[in-house]
Formats: C-alpha cells, sequence, structure tokens
C-alpha cells in the first residue's frame, strides 16, 4: 500500500480539485428511532469518555462538530459497539455508542447467545465488549486512498484514547486470539461499507457456555451515501481486527475531553522538561521514533534518537518542507518523526496509539500539540531506512 498512498510533490502540485463540503458524507451513523435507548447510567459514563463529541460550532449552516479524539480532516472514520453481558441495571445486549447524542444504543438483546464466539471466547464473557469499526468512505472522500493510512491511525488515536480511560477507571482488557472477522462482521450487521477493525474485552469470562448469535444484526449504513471503490475497502476488510493489549503504566495521565489539535505555537511557552518528556517517551518495538528539536530554552537543538541528541542543528526549514510546507510547524517546539519497522496497519495502529500519548502529555503539560499525517513519503527516507508513518509537532500553547 506505501506507493498507491504516498505523496510526492508533483502528486500535490497535480491535486487541484477542491472539495465541494456540501457533499462530505455524514460523520454519525443513526439506528432507527425505535431502538432503545440510554442516556443516563453511572455504570457506562466511561464509555462516553472514549469517544463523544466535545465542540460543536455552526460554520455557514452546517454544524461542525469535534471529537475527544483528533482525526486526519476532522473525518472520523470510525464507529464505536459495545456488548454488554451481566451489568447490573443494563439489559444484557449489544449496543452503538452514538457520540453525538450522547446515548447507548440498543441494536439487539443477548441471552446465552452473543459475539463471544465469533472473537474466540468459549464461554459467556460477563462485562463489556468494547469494538470498533471503520467506515473507509468517509476519509476516501477527500484524501482518495491515502485514507487507507489515516483510518489506521485515526484507530491508534481512538485505541490510545480507550487505554487511557480503561487506565483511568481500572479495567484491564482481556487478551483475544483466534477472531474469525468475516463472521464477526456478519454477525454485527456490517455492511460492505463498515468493518470492525479493533476488539477489547474489559471482564471475565463466565462458566456457562456462550452460542454463536442465529442471526444477523440489523443493517444501518454509516454514511448517509457512499460511492463504491473496491481498492481501500478490500485492503481494510482483509484485515484481522486489532486486540493487542498495552502496557498499562504508560497510560498513566489525561483523560479529559477537553483536547485540540494545534494550530498555531507561542515557542517561549514551550517548557524544557516538557520537550524532555516528548523525546524520553517510551514507545512500541514495531517503532522507530525519531524527535527533531526546534527550538528550546536552554536543551540542545537538533536530532535525538533514544532519547540522545545525535546530530546538531537548526532543522526548522526541512520539517516545514517535509510536512508539505504547512507554516504552522516552524512555531513548534519539537517534530517527533514516527517511522515503522514495517508498513502495514499494526505499525499504523501503533503510531495512531504513539501520537495518542503524545497528545496526552502535551494536554497534561498544557503545550499544544498536532499530528500531522500529511508529508512527503520518500523525502522521509533521509532521517530514517524505515517509512514515516506520522508525524506529531508539539510546542507552546498560544
Ligand atoms: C492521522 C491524522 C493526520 C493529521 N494530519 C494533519 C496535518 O497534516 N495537518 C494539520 O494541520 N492537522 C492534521 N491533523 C489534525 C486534524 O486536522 C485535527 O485532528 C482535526 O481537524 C480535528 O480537530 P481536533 O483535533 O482539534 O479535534 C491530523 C490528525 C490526525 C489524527
Amino acid at each position: 500500500m506505501r506507493e498507491s498512498t504516498s505523496l510526492t510533490p508533483l502528486k500535490v502540485a497535480q491535486k487541484t480539485t477542491f472539495l465541494e463540503w456540501d457533499s462530505q458524507p455524514s460523520l454519525f451513523k443513526h439506528y432507527p428511532a425505535f431502538c432503545y435507548r440510554i442516556d443516563e447510567n453511572p455504570t457506562l459514563e466511561w464509555l462516553f469518555h472514549v469517544r463523544s463529541v466535545t465542540s460543536s460550532v455552526m460554520i455557514g449552516k452546517k454544524p461542525y462538530h469535534r471529537f475527544n479524539v483528533p482525526s486526519a480532516g476532522n473525518l472520523h472514520p470510525i464507529e464505536m459497539y459495545v456488548q454488554i453481558r451481566n451489568i447490573a441495571g443494563v439489559l444484557d445486549g449489544i449496543y452503538h455508542v452514538d457520540p453525538l447524542n450522547r446515548q447507548i444504543v440498543l441494536i439487539r438483546e443477548i441471552e446465552r447467545d452473543g459475539i463471544e464466539r465469533a472473537i474466540g471466547l468459549e464461554n459467556r464473557f460477563n462485562g463489556f465488549i468494547v469494538m470498533f469499526s471503520l467506515v473507509p468512505f468517509r476519509s476516501f472522500w477527500k484524501y482518495g486512498l491515502r485514507a487507507w493510512r489515516y483510518c489506521y491511525l485515526d484507530l491508534g488515536h481512538q485505541i490510545g484514547a480507550l487505554c487511557a480511560v480503561a487506565h483511568h477507571f481500572g479495567l484491564a482488557a482481556t487478551k483475544l486470539s483466534d477472531i474469525q472477522h468475516h463472521l464477526l462482521n456478519l454477525q454485527m450487521g456490517m455492511g460492505e461499507d463498515e468493518f470492525i477493525a479493533a476488539v477489547y474485552p474489559f471482564g471475565e469470562s463466565g462458566k456457562k457456555p456462550a452460542t454463536a448469535l442465529e442471526t444477523e444484526s440489523m443493517r444501518v449504513s454509516p454514511c448517509d451515501y457512499t460511492q463504491r471503490e473496491r481498492v481501500l475497502s478490500d485492503a481494510i476488510v482483509s484485515e484481522v481486527p486489532y486486540t493487542r493489549c498495552i502496557p498499562e503504566t504508560i497510560w498513566n495521565g489525561s483523560i479529559s475531553c477537553s483536547r485540540r489539535s494545534a494550530r498555531e505555537f507561542y515557542p517561549p511557552a514551550m517548557e524544557d522538561d516538557v520537550l524532555a518528556q516528548i523525546v524520553d517517551t517510551e514507545h512500541e518495538t514495531s517503532l522507530e521514533v525519531v524527535h527533531i528539536v526546534l527550538q528550546a530554552q536552554t536543551m540542545q537543538c537538533g536530532v535525538y534518537r533514544n532519547g540522545v541528541c545525535t546530530q546538531v542543528g537548526n532543522y526548522s526549514a526541512e520539517m516545514v518542507h517535509l510536512l508539505l510546507e504547512q507554516r504552522f510547524i516552524a512555531g513548534a517546539s519539537v517534530i517527533s518523526l514516527i517511522f515503522g519497522r514495517s508498513f502495514d496497519a499494526v505499525t499504523h495502529i501503533e503510531a495512531g496509539k504513539y501520537a495518542h500519548k503524545l497528545y496526552l502529555i502535551s494536554e497534561e503539560s498544557n503545550a499544544g500539540c498536532s499530528g500531522i499525517g500529511a508529508f512527503y513519503d520518500d523525502e522521509a527516507l533521509c532521517w530514517s531506512a524505515n517509512p514515516l508513518l506520522y508525524a506529531v509537532a508539539i510546542g507552546g500553547k498560544v
């Protein structure tokens, strides 16, 4: 997928079309009004910390919503579901989490049956099974095939938010293997434009056996319209959902819902100890992270690998150019370049999770932060032999 989703100066220059924002596919999936909905329930409150709309303004005649998680182009190609079993005061069932109306919407009730068999569990699982789906067309509409990368980076952010919330509420995810993803998609009522892409059970397996769901769940389109494209959907449907558990300690910290991506920076407001923390942030072994410190109070500017400055210098112009001449980047104090040891969906998800960690550290330290998914792929190879998957710009808050 690297070649077909890469950006070059020529491709960027040739892209002269303007987007017609009125034709943007809807960001929200709506289950029918007859479905039972839960508005208020303290036991379920944590689910809205995982995914919710945190800001809504009118732009022209259209509402512009932003979420607790960032998303390339603010297009949010993700939906969230949860199977709930044996939680006091909540009907056992499979639910959709509606982030706009802050409601948990019942898709179907369960009894001895459930999605357990499709995710490799023999017995009924008491607790919550959280699932995220991808809706590629929401992102494809703007980015074409490059949306493949953004879907997985966005998903990494969403899993990062889940991990932080789970850590905060003391919930540990159960390890899964043996997911039958085609069966799971069918049982969850996914059509040809939405695919379950990550699964996290919180709770414990009971003693009673679970039976497979005998019928598919109701099928509702995730967008108000869609357009057939095969390459992206085929690539996404063939991936087994991501289930990897994360070392819990790294998720200490903020679950704040006030996060926003930085659009400009104020360098004097950035503290060196925050920079030092960023440069030292742990990452998965599937990644290689190179931090380029552009400006600091006393810290050395230059290239940091494994926490150590290996090349002193001012690389501001190189970073602005690499990241598609996005001018505001010149005001950042550090650019974290996240390379993958391989170029696949899982590594993109892990890059997104790592970037989310940087967002959380920035939020806690009152620094500004923005994910940067637009860059010239081949030019990034002068910083590493591995492919660049994602970058994050961090600096003083205006
Ligand atoms: C995968 C990804 C790529 C992004 N790429 C860029 C980018 O290249 N330039 C930029 O200014 N913002 C970028 N952003 C930030 C989004 O524009 C931002 O998340 C979105 O507009 C929503 O705003 P919010 O994060 O304040 O909620 C990216 C975010 C993500 C998750």
